[in-house]
């Protein structure tokens, strides 16, 4: 995938492949995109060409492919709600410099980040520091900026406070741990299987989601920012103590799950959502803070990188939940 060409000019001396450009293009809901070869999408005004290095696939771009949320884009379709690259030519970001991706529809209304070239709205464009790593750049954002609203907007985590964190090893879950550690919480983090226990980031307690129970999380907790939902969620929410918040944040374990309203109004606990949508632009400065912090290497994001020919094995890994922290496509 080099020898990148817009406009006919050459971009840091690579060598001229073509007027062309690889893109995985969804062409039916319910189905996985086709990588095709198409000619590279013309400028537009008001928006900046990216020579896209690395594009995260997340859970949110798994439910536009299936065709399964409440926003959907018309198809064809490049899905990628999250990318980084190089600025190709735009009015108003720098070209030459490292970008990430995301907002403004992309990927959700109008061609995402599964491509080689995206073409989006200039405010879709976010300047990264120079030498960030593209997998971290194009995925760091979604994981940081849902930790940090889940354990200071939301569930407003006070120092001493014992929080109950589950997906603990995958990418939000990770850095919420993290983040809930940092403001002073005892954290304990679950996992769906015990290859994961190894994985959920200091100083965490881990526990396994089959055992959990008051005994092993060391009696209630108050606070619990639930990243699989489902089942897990059910269970979780017996160990919040009364008066005490649990935070929804994702359902890769299920969409539903069913409630007594007594047993509700009885346990006492407030149940929370997040939505990064509605709350991004309030923790962008927190998650830019984050992503210095794990360039440094002092906050842990564990990343897998696939090539883009090989997007079924990614998204099976996601799907399955074996897939240890952030999916990456690497479109370098
Ligand atoms: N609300 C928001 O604004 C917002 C923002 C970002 C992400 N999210 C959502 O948050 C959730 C977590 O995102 P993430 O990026 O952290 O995902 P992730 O890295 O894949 O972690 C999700 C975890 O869910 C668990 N899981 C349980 N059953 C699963 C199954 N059947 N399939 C897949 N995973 C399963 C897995 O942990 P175990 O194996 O340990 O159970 C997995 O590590 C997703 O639902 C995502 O859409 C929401």
């Amino acid at each position: 995938m080099s020898g990148e060409t817009v406009s006919g000019e050459t971009v840091s001396g690579e060598t001229v492949r073509g007027e062309t450009s690889r893109a995985l293009v969804l062409e039916r809901f319910g189905s996985l995109p086709r990588l095709i070869e198409r000619p590279l999408p013309p400028p537009q005004p008001g928006h900046t060409v990216v020579r896209m290095l690395a594009a995260q696939v997340g859970h949110l771009d798994l439910n536009i492919v299936d065709g399964r949320f409440g926003i959907l884009p018309d198809l064809p379709v490049v899905p990628g709600t999250n990318g980084s690259g190089i600025v190709l030519s735009s009015d108003t970001h720098p070209e030459g410099s490292l970008v990430r991706v995301n907002g403004k529809g992309v990927g959700l209304r109008r061609d995402g980040c599964w491509a080689e070239h995206a073409v989006v709205p200039d405010a879709a464009v976010k300047a990264v520091p120079e030498g960030t790593d593209p997998a971290l750049a194009c995925g760091f954002f979604s994981p940081a900026g849902t930790a940090w609203a889940a354990v200071h907007s939301v569930a407003a985590v006070r120092p001493g406070e014992r929080v109950l964190v589950t997906g603990a090893a995958g990418a939000v879950g990770a850095l919420t741990v993290q983040v809930a550690a940092r403001a002073g919480a005892e954290v304990i983090g679950v996992v769906g299987r015990p290859a994961k226990l190894d994985h959920v980031p200091a100083p965490t307690k881990p526990v396994l989601a089959a055992e959990l129970s008051p005994e092993t999380v060391g009696g209630q907790v108050d606070v619990l920012i639930d990243t699989v939902g489902g089942s897990v969620l059910r269970d979780a929410l017996d160990l919040v103590r009364p008066r005490g918040r649990a935070v929804l944040v994702g359902y890769t374990a299920g969409r539903e799950f069913a409630v007594d309203l007594a047993d509700f109004l009885l346990a006492d606990v407030a149940l929370l959502p997040v939505n990064l949508m509605t709350r991004g632009r309030e923790v962008a400065a927190d998650a830019e803070r984050l992503l210095a912090e794990l360039s440094a290497g002092e906050l842990t994001l564990p990343i897998e990188r696939h090539s883009p020919d090989r997007l079924a094995e990614a998204v099976t890994r996601l799907r399955t939940g074996e897939a240890m922290g952030k999916v990456v496509l690497d479109l370098s």
